[in-house]
This record gives C-alpha cells, structure tokens and sequence, in this order.
C-alpha cells in the first residue's frame, strides 16, 4: 500500500510538467494508470491536452477518464512523455517493459522532447539487471533469438545470462505482445555496460526491440510516502 501512495505522490508530481495545450506520451503500468487518472481530473477542470497511449491497457484507461487522445499516426513530435521504470540508475539509464509495453513506450519516449520518469524508490538502483531485462522479438525464429541474446549477455559482461520466454499465469501460453511480438525476459542480474549491451541486443536478427531506455529521460521523479523528490540530470 505504501508503494502505491509513492507511485500515487510521483504522478501527482509530474503534472506540473504538463502545461495546457501539449502533446502528452502516457505510460503504461501502474505508476503512469496514478498519471492517467489524475491527468483526467485535469482534463475535467478545463486543462486542453491530447494523449498518446503507450498500450491498448493505457488506451482504455485513457478512454474511461477522459483525456482526449491521438493516434501516433497523427503527430511527428510530442512535448512531454511520462512513464513508469521498472529500474533507475543514477545516469537515469532504465529498464523498462516488465508490463510488456516497451516497444510503443520506446516509440513514444524517442518522440517527446522531454522524457519525464515516475517511480517509487524501489525502482532506484545503482547498477540496472536485477530486474529481468524485456526483450521484444519476433514469434519466427524466437528460440534462435533467445540463443543469440544470451550470448549478447554473456559478450557484454552481465552477471547472468539465463534468457527465459514470458507466459501468462492465466493460460500458460507465451505472452503475445500489443504488437503481435513474443518477450524474453534476460536475467542479466547485473548489467555493468548497458550501452553495450543494447547496442548488442539491437544487433540480432528477431529483436524487435529492447527494454534499456538509454539517453532518452532528463527528469526522475520519486515518489515517496510523503510527496516526491525531482531528480534531473
Ligand atoms: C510497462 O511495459 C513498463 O515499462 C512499466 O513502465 C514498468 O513496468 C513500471 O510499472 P509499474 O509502474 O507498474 O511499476
């Protein structure tokens, strides 16, 4: 209960980077649902701004609340992207994509002008792989992929390299991503050069894309039990 009162403190933080008439990126996860929600309150109250969802689950929610949105077909630039992490490290390199939505919220990231992070202080951490690491790749092929990403991991250094395909609790089926995509989950238990390993990783025929969100954030935000700490860069 407590995480989510951070996680509710980070999104509450991050509207004062939203100003009337932005474009605006929405996460996917629960800490970026807290932004979407509260976002909706805004919209109710008179604030004009459109929203980009990262996901068909942020789509929804989106839709439910209120916030009046755009197709990523419509728009070349977005002025603001806010999103979750599943970790943060003091470069504000992340880990992204344990909600499965990293290829559409690195898609969106890359667009904005300005990446704004929200999570609780159990995302900050101090070298990023303890968290399994997404990787999107294509369903043809994905047992040769995953060959290929565990090799990446061992090249590049990382603590472990044990390369799992994500299923579903409910059906015990592989998960199908909004793209149509299967995800390896890469226990890299420590990550000690992420640039290389991304650009490894990108370097695979199969990957579709990966979830090192490196270079794109300038604003952490923490949320802590009471209120939230800004981070920039
Ligand atoms: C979704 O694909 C992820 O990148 C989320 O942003 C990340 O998993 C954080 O999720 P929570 O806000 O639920 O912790």
């Amino acid at each position: 209960m407590s995480g989510d009162i951070a996680k509710f403190n980070a999104a509450q933080a991050a509207l004062d980077y939203v100003k009337d008439g932005m474009v605006v990126g929405l996460g996917t996860g629960s800490t970026s649902a807290h932004f979407v929600r509260q976002l909706g309150e805004r919209v109710r109250q008179g604030l004009r701004v459109k929203g980009v969802p990262t996901s068909e689950a942020t789509r929804n929610l989106a839709e439910q609340v209120g916030v009046p949105l755009l197709e990523i077909s419509q728009i070349t630039s977005l002025d603001l992207d806010v999103d979750g992490a599943d970790e943060v490290d003091p470069a504000f390199r992340l880990i992204k994509g344990g909600g499965g939505a990293l290829l559409r919220e690195k898609i969106v990231a890359a667009a904005s002008k300005q990446m704004v992070v929200i999570a609780d202080e159990s995302k900050w951490v101090e070298t990023l792989g303890d968290f399994p690491l997404p990787v999107e790749v294509t369903r043809f092929g994905f047992a040769l992929t995953q060959h290929r990403v565990t090799e990446a991991l061992r090249a590049s250094g990382c603590a472990g390299d044990e390369v799992v395909l994500r299923i579903t609790g409910k059906s015990n089926e592989p998960v199908i991503t909004d793209g149509g995509n299967y995800i390896l989950d890469a226990h890299a238990k420590r990550i000690p050069d992420p640039e290389k390993l991304g650009a490894a990783l990108k370097d695979i025929a199969g990957v579709v894309e990966h979830g090192l969100f490196i270079g794109l954030s300038q604003v952490v935000i923490i949320g802590k039990a009471k209120g939230a700490e800004v981070k920039t860069l």
